[in-house]
């Protein structure tokens, strides 16, 4: 709808009239304010002080440092995943000095590893889209993993193709590509949950668990039948916390792999909301991707809920030199400055959205949480897992022992593999229909319709 503002002007001798539209469009309805405006008084906009180039000068190289770190910084966790796990020995295959079959790039790209194609040399480009790279063969794996362009994945390679060792990054659960090049090829989206990645198949195909048997007190086939039972798009970032591998109703004790993105300005970070997100990268790279660095949280002592963290010296870990701490800046930074994405054009009815809007702030009382345009509440964002008609598992593994309300910008990024920390809820549809109890409202079939299409606007 256009308005328009009528200036009449006049002069000392004719009237004028002049017709100005002032509307520069229709509103749709994912459109809101996100950023400060760049309006204001020229003291406002100004940055030209020494101090003012500096703040700027810093921002830009942590942006630059932190997507160094986040894409390609393993944290020393080749140490682990190679020398303990012998992971490499398992993609490069027997025939180039490892064991068993290798990994094909074809199952490679089954497993949900990405391929990052501003990475891959112009001549292996050119050979693979004629379809001259033998996708089957394990050494053609090992090319691309030379070019270093499997995202997430670093392999320690000697010159004649045999492996040394594999580290591991962020990236491989937090960055998909948009697929451009061929599936599963094609330019990185970082921050962009990898919901076809299957961690738990990908390390059941390291030959050496004994890691995870002596932690977790079983023998080796327990550990690859936990490790498979997650499927892709999910990861146990507690099991070696607490032991605890299976769910309600039989289900993996796993959750789904988050966003990364549109993080700046939310107070508490996963699922159960365990701390902010330094907190957590130094979390993950230590206890999880099994980097070198410090890490300390109290909270882990306790050995009745976290009796496995309390074995293995979680709550003080201390390494030297200390690969993790001096990296956490730029790679909070980094992560900060990921915008949520913008839901394709044409992916949803953006009428219906802009009706929906009002459906989620009114009569649904969904924004009563999930306050715009954050979507998650500014403060303290947890909630008692019968606040919002779920079991307890997830949120009893935490410290806390709450949900936190989860940021729905990007929703449509993460239609795979279900809502929910755990997935249980298969579309939005499913959700929406089980807030009816917890929230106690009754939504009528358009309402429901309309609410959909704005979270898919989201
Ligand atoms: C093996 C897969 C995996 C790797 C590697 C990994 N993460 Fe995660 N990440 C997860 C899972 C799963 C969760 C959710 C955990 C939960 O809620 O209990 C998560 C949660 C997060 C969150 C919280 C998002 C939110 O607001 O809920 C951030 C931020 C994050 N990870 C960043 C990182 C960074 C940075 C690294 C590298 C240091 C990293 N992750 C490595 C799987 C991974
Ligand atoms: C009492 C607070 C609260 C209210 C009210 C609320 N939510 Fe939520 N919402 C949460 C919490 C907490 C989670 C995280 C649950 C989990 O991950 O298991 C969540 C998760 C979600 C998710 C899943 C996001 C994802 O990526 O998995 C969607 C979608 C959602 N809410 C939509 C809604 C809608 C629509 C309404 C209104 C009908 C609503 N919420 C009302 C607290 C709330």
């Amino acid at each position: 709808m256009r308005r328009f503002l009528i200036v009449a002007v006049v002069g000392s001798m004719v009237g004028i009239l002049l017709l100005v539209a002032a509307s520069a469009g229709h509103q749709v309805a994912a459109q809101e304010p996100t950023q400060v405006g760049t309006t204001g008084t020229a003291g406002e906009r100004s940055s030209s002080g020494a101090f003012d180039i500096e703040i700027r000068r810093n921002a830009d190289r942590m942006i630059e440092e932190g997507r160094r770190i986040f894409r390609f910084d393993t944290f020393g966790d080749e140490a682990f995943w190679g020398d303990q796990l012998k992971l490499h020995q398992a993609i490069v295959g027997a025939k180039l000095g490892g064991v068993g079959p290798g990994l094909s790039p074809k199952m490679a790209l089954s497993l949900g590893l990405k391929v990052d194609s501003d990475a891959v040399p112009p001549d292996l480009a050119a050979q693979l889209k004629a379809g001259k790279v033998d996708l089957d063969d394990p050494a053609s794996t090992v090319a691309l993993l030379k070019a270093n362009a499997v995202v997430g994945v670093t392999a320690f390679l000697n010159s004649d193709g045999t492996a040394r060792s594999v580290g591991v990054q962020c990236a491989i659960c937090h960055s998909t590509v948009d697929d451009s090049f061929a599936p599963g090829i094609g330019h990185r989206l970082d921050g962009w949950p990898n919901r076809d990645l299957n961690v738990g198949e990908i390390v059941a195909l390291a030959p050496n668990l004994k890691y995870y048997t002596d932690l977790l007190g079983v023998d080796d086939a327990g550990v690859r039948k936990v490790l498979k039972s997650w499927g892709p798009g999910k990861y146990d970032a507690e099991l070696d916390q607490d032991g605890k591998a299976v769910g309600p109703k039989g289900r993996s004790g796993a959750t789904l792999l988050p966003a990364a993105f549109g993080l700046a300005g939310v107070n508490l970070h996963t699922y159960s909301g365990w701390g902010s997100v330094t907190y957590w990268n130094a979390y993950v790279a230590n206890t999880q991707m099994h980097g070198k660095g410090t890490f300390f949280d109290p909270r882990l002592k306790e050995k009745d809920r976290f009796p496995l963290a309390s074995k293995a010296g979680f709550a003080d870990m201390r390494n030297s030199p200390d690969l993790i701490s001096p990296k956490l800046a730029a790679l909070h930074f980094y992560q900060l400055s990921i915008p949520a994405p913008t839901p394709p054009a044409g992916s949803f009815n953006a009428q219906a959205a802009q009706r929906g809007r009002a459906v989620f702030e009114g009569q649904a009382k969904c924004s009563t949480c999930h306050v715009p345009p954050l979507y998650t509440e500014p403060g303290w964002s947890m909630h008692k897992a019968q606040e919002i008609g779920i079991d307890d598992f997830q949120a009893d593994r935490s410290p806390d022992q709450h949900y936190r309300t989860t940021p729905l910008r990007g929703l449509f990024t993460r239609q795979k593999g279900g809502f929910y920390n755990d997935g249980r809820f298969q579309t939005l549809a499913d959700v929406v229909e089980h807030y009816k109890d917890p929230l106690k409202i009754n939504l009528n079939a358009e309402q429901k319709a309309d609410l959909i299409e704005f979270l898919k606007s989201l």
